[in-house]
């Protein structure tokens, strides 16, 4: 395969280039795209140095897939470009996540709605992964009638400058990031929400194709990388917690830390790196025994961007939807 990665200097297109090194994939050219100031730069890749290219219309001729991981406003420009190259497109920006032509994939969830003729698939957004893949797992045992979430997210999760400026700021007690918790993440929409909360929502609905509904509000602390979730559902029928343990222990992808007795749930340290989401905290609401509430964890750079594009790639590549 011949693959692209557009913003391959970025977090997540970095990610993504350390997780192609152990890639089933078979791939025979990797080209590394990036804006005109990586002029220059080399990337290492499979003990090799590689050449950083910048983007331009001319980039995607006679490659198979490529990998958006830069702005939505690449994606709109260049996106289409791609695909009239006969590229296949997985891209990692907001873009086209809630067109209806477009399938929105997380792998444990919703694999089988990319057909051939998908040219297309969006990679939804960190937050909304972690959050789908406990919520579809728990909805194979009691039907969901709703979900309220926060979300506690990392710097990380703004891009390769977010880090930059908590790094050099940490001394700075008038920077809003240092020592803080920021109900703001993405612009304000005039519903009062924040555009990230509106994705969690509306993606999440996509993703499990129910309307049922979520509130969510999404706070920016001072964590480098790593988002947690205070997650509580609401179901039809009564929660019962031996079967939710039971449930996330012979799930894909889900791993449980819940010893409160020895003081063990999922912090950011245990996702680094990781493909899987971290639950714990598992509790029975104190008013309603239809509600449970639960502490969900993941690397937002890996299972909340790179791992997730890569794994509908991979998936793609095993099932033979596309021919490669
Ligand atoms: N970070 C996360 O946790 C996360 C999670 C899910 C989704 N996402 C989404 O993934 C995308 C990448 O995020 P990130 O965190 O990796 O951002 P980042 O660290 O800021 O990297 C952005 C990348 O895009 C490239 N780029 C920017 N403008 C470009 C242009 N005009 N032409 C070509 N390349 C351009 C940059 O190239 P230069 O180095 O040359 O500037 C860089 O490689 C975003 O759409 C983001 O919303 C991020």
């Amino acid at each position: 395969m011949k693959i692209g990665i557009v913003g391959a200097t970025g977090l997540v297109g970095q990610k993504l280039l350390t997780l192609l090194e152990n890639s089933l994939l078979p791939i025979d050219e990797l080209r590394l795209i990036a804006s005109q100031r990586s002029l220059g730069k080399k990337l290492p890749y499979r003990g090799k140095e590689v050449d950083v290219i910048p983007l331009s219309d001319r980039v995607f001729a006679s490659l198979n897939l490529v990998f958006f991981m830069a702005t939505k406003d690449v994606a709109k420009k260049y996106a289409p470009l791609a695909i009239k190259n006969n590229c296949v497109v997985i891209d990692n920006s907001s873009y086209f996540r809630l067109n209806p032509e477009v399938p929105l994939i997380v792998p444990e969830v919703n694999i089988a709605s990319i057909k051939n003729e998908h040219a297309l698939i969006a990679n939804p957004n960190c937050s909304t992964i972690q959050l789908v893949v406990c919520l579809n797992a728990l909805a194979k045992i009691n039907p969901i009638k709703r979900v309220e979430v926060a979300t506690y997210q990392a710097v990380s999760g703004a891009g390769r400058k977010a880090i930059e400026e908590l790094k050099s700021k940490i001394r700075d007690y008038n920077n809003k990031i240092v020592f803080n918790a920021v109900p703001h993440i993405d612009d304000f929409d005039k519903s009062g929400y924040t555009k990230e909360e509106l994705k969690v929502i509306f993606e999440t609905q996509k993703i499990l194709n129910q309307e049922f509904p979520i509130s969510c509000t999404a706070v920016r602390i001072p964590v480098i990388n790593g988002h947690s979730e205070s997650i509580s559902i609401t179901f039809e029928n009564e929660v019962n917690i031996l079967s939710v343990h039971q449930i996330f222990k012979n799930s894909e992808n889900i791993i449980v830390i819940d010893d409160i007795e020895n003081n063990k749930y999922p912090l950011v340290e245990d996702c680094q790196g990781r493909q899987e989401v971290f639950v714990g905290r598992i509790r029975k609401d104190f008013s309603n025994p239809n509600i449970l509430h639960l502490w969900c964890v993941a690397d937002n750079l890996v299972k909340g961007a790179a791992a997730n594009a890569l794994q509908i790639a991979e998936k793609c590549f095993k099932q033979k939807i596309f021919g490669w």
